[in-house]
């Protein structure tokens, strides 16, 4: 419909109609060309790291363009301050709660690629929708959504069984222990040594096991044991393999790469984008770019290492927009920008407590915002939004407006021509009427913040008034208690022992206090009981209509299960290969690199 009334418009005569009509790729059942998505997500990029976002030290020049001809969202938000339910937040519409990405221990995310848990057959993420809509659909990068249930090549959990028929990275996040020198993320989580312990029994069961000593059927007997007689020897056995373990690259279902080599692998994610859009220019397609930056383990390839003022965490945000560079210059090569729309975010606030084991600053900015990744202070949640399609989405436009990373969902299905699924609770709206300013306000008068399991806040943009209030009920507690960070944890946990509650809850009005500075009273906001009293009662109807599903995060989805195990080569190899046969084929000129170097420049 849009795409129709936009040509008509710029027609000048019938026959250029025609002759443009038969050039047009595979009309949708109304005979409305279907428009091809481009999505991008940056792990753990800060609002505040992007020069359309205010940032004057960092250049993002490629990114800026983005915003600058498209629409830049203030108030965006991920549904999740933490990288696994978030994602699964976006891919589904729905919050992760909805779907068993929601964790109710400590830890919130998967660490270990072989655990058993992941988003679930019954999900619909809208690759999948798409893919039964006839697009040609590939994720490139990040998953960190599952991967195996039962045993190590079942993939129950991988991309490809929701609905991205081309899959080219890792299934899990990029981790300090995936370069060396970079530290393990097991020191940091020290809270959990007793899922360390486990890990670390079943790892010589796994030995073991596969050196032909002990057979199946003694497992568990032997577990009780191992438990008990060798969890250190154990554990120092499990840090050493961990990064093999953990860090592998995929092509569709084939370990290409385990550990996966950091240097260049932007580049070679970017190679393998700019292949996909090459290959798919001829038919609709959906490309979701997930980098594996800005999260630590930081990597930048040696044409970007040192061209920031802010160490390899500014190389690492310089590469990235490099790459957008790169994937726009391809869009417009093959003649493909009014027809695809561009999307770019991240998946949450940036990690705050992220120093390199050298000292050196690896988190991002959060401009004014307070907090940051596993909180759901402003900086926890309110990420880049931006949206690009010329002739639909206006340029230069800023909206304020409260909207949500699950909103894509139904906007892209819309504009794909899908029906959104009608047998489950879709909690994103379609960004189309706000986009293109055919309404002024977001439909989201309420949105909810979850700390994994547990219903950390609540937002209301009254639909009669400019206020966007926000009521916390627990805030996470800081140590030290001087700073907006977790530091003695490396992320702040949700459960009972490490917030604070507050009752009444902590009220703010984001439209006046946008940092979260000065919590609200009833001596200096008049409103302040009928206000909160809404927002507990809308609290107490959200959380009755969650139904209840199987956690996907459980201790017991969460711990290493060694027959769920990728492994490349022999156990006696420790699971490594090097089989990415695409690797040496950077097409990116070394010459035309160079010469944009000023553009980074300061
Ligand atoms: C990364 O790319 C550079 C050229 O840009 C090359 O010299 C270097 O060997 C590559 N590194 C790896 C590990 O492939
Ligand atoms: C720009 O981003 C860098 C990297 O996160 C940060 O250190 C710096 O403070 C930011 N600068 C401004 C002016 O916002
Ligand atoms: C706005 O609407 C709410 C109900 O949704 C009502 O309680 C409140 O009084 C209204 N405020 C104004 C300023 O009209
Ligand atoms: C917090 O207080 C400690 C001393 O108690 C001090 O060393 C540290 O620099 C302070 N941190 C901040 C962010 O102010
Ligand atoms: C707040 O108070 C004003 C009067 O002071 C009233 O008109 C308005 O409806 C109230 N708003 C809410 C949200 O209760």
């Amino acid at each position: 419909m849009i795409r129709s009334r936009s040509l008509t418009c710029r027609m000048k005569s019938p026959w250029i109609l025609l002759s443009l009509g038969l050039l047009l790729p595979t009309p949708s059942a109304e005979g409305v060309a279907k428009p091809n998505f481009v999505l991008m997500m940056v792990d753990d990029l800060g609002i505040g790291d992007l020069g359309c976002y205010g940032n004057t030290t960092l250049k993002t020049p490629h990114i800026d363009k983005l915003a600058q001809d498209g629409v830049k969202l203030t108030q965006h938000l991920a549904a999740s301050p933490l990288c696994t339910p978030s994602r699964a937040a976006f891919l589904t519409g729905r919050y992760p709660i909805r779907s068993g990405m929601a964790g109710h221990g400590r830890l919130g995310v998967y660490i270990i690629s072989a655990a058993s848990g992941g988003l679930r057959q019954q999900e619909l993420t809208f690759a999948r929708i798409l893919k039964e809509q006839g697009y040609s659909t590939a994720l490139i990068g990040k998953w960190h959504l599952g991967l195996n249930c039962e045993h190590s090549t079942d993939h129950c959990h991988h991309p490809k069984a929701h609905g991205f028929d081309h899959f080219y990275g890792i299934t899990m996040t990029n981790l300090r222990d995936c370069q060396p020198g970079h530290g393990s993320v097991l020191y940091n989580i020290r809270a959990h040594l007793p899922y360390g312990t486990l890990g670390a029994a079943l790892a010589t069961l796994f030995v073991l096991h596969a050196a032909g000593t002990i057979s199946i059927s003694w497992r568990r007997a032997l577990g009780l044991v191992a438990l008990l007689i060798v969890p250190l020897a154990a554990f120092g056995l499990f840090v050493l393999t961990f990064p093999s373990l953990n860090c592998f690259l995929m092509r569709g279902d084939e370990v290409v790469e385990q550990p996966y080599v950091s240097e260049n692998l932007t580049q070679r994610m970017t190679n393998e984008a700019v292949e996909f859009l090459e290959r798919s220019s001829d038919r609709p397609f959906l490309l979701f770019f997930s980098f594996l930056q800005v999260h630590t383990a930081l990597f930048a390839s040696p044409r970007f290492r040192s061209r920031s003022r802010h160490g390899l965490y500014g190389d690492a945000v310089i590469e990235v927009d490099w790459s957008v560079g790169q994937i726009m210059k391809t869009l417009e090569r093959l003649k493909l920008v009014e027809n695809t729309m561009v999307y770019l975010t991240s998946d949450q606030g940036p990690h705050l407590e992220e120093i390199s084991v050298h000292g050196e600053v690896h988190r991002g900015h959060n401009g004014i915002y307070k907090a940051g990744k596993s909180t759901n202070w402003e900086g926890g949640i309110r990420v880049p939004g931006i949206l690009h399609w010329p002739g639909q989405i206006p340029a230069g436009k800023v909206i304020d407006e409260p909207t949500s990373n699950m909103d894509l969902f139904p906007s892209v299905l819309k504009l794909a021509g899908a029906n959104i699924p009608s047998d489950r609770q879709i909690d994103g709206r379609d960004l189309m009427p706000l986009l293109q300013g055919r309404v002024e306000r977001s439909e989201h008068e309420f949105l909810f913040h979850y700390c994994n399991a547990h219903l950390n806040a609540v937002r209301w943009h009254p639909k009669n008034s400019t206020s966007v209030w926000k009521a916390f009920f627990f805030t996470p507690n800081f140590y030290p208690k001087n700073g907006t960070a977790c530091f003695h944890t490396h992320a702040c946990f949700c459960t009972e022992a490490y917030v604070t509650r507050h009752d009444p809850p902590l009220l703010y009005d984001l439209s006046r206090d946008p940092s979260e500075n000065s919590p609200l009273t009833p001596a200096t906001e008049p409103n302040f009981s009928s206000i909160v009293e809404v927002m507990v009662e809308v609290a107490r109807v959200h959380t009755q209509g969650i139904q209840p599903v199987v956690d996907q995060l459980s201790p017991g989805h969460l711990v290493w299960k060694p027959w769920l195990q990728p492994c490349c080569s022999s156990l006696s190899q420790l699971c490594q290969c090097e089989r990415d046969h695409q690797k040496g084929s950077l097409d990116f000129e070394v010459d035309e690199m160079d010469t944009r170097r000023k553009d980074y420049e300061i």
